[in-house]
């Protein structure tokens, strides 16, 4: 038997869902764009910046940083959530990733699952000028949680972000 807190009701927006919704993505496509003009990326040449908001309105980013043992790669999500945790900002409530071009770049897989630790279902990322941003869950179906780990493993508390994936 699990139990899953501070989990609101299905389709209610969590106040980081809410904060999500005042975000300037021309802002965000910005900074992103100011990461991807530092990343680090001779080998592949494509350069990332991922820029996001955290839930106390400051606009963290980061960059990709490759390496020649290809598989050390840090995508540029890498980089944002660390700069989100380590600066004390809270939850991710809005995110652009860019090539540096302004235009949204699609978060790979394993990224999005970073996102999901630290912005949850209902984080917004960015469709560009033309589309409408869209929920992680969109990007995430049925994704692995914390929840997952109580439910089916041997521990009755997880300390992990508690969400509900719906
Ligand atoms: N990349 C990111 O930085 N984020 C993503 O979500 C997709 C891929 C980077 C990793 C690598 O340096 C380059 O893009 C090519 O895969």
């Amino acid at each position: 038997m699990s139990s899953v807190t501070n989990v609101p009701a299905r389709g209610a927006r969590t106040p980081a869902e809410d904060a999500g919704q005042g975000a300037d993505w021309g802002v965000l496509r910005q900074a992103a764009d100011a990461a991807a003009a530092r990343a680090y990326a001779p080998y592949s040449g494509l350069r990332v910046g991922a820029a996001g908001l955290g839930e106390d309105g400051t606009v963290v980013s980061g960059c990709n940083i490759e390496n020649a043992s290809f598989g050390l790669t840090l995508c540029a999500e890498c980089g944002l959530v660390s700069a989100l945790v380590g600066g004390g900002h809270g939850r991710l409530v809005a995110v652009s990733v860019t090539a540096g071009d302004g235009r949204p770049l699609a978060p790979c897989g394993r990224c999005r699952q970073l996102l999901m630790e630290h912005g949850g279902p209902g984080l917004l990322v960015d469709g560009g000028p033309t589309a409408p941003p869209q929920r992680l869950s969109e990007l995430l179906p049925g994704a692995f949680d914390a929840a997952d780990i109580v439910s089916r493993g041997t521990r009755t508390t997880t300390g992990g972000q508690d969400y509900d994936v719906g």
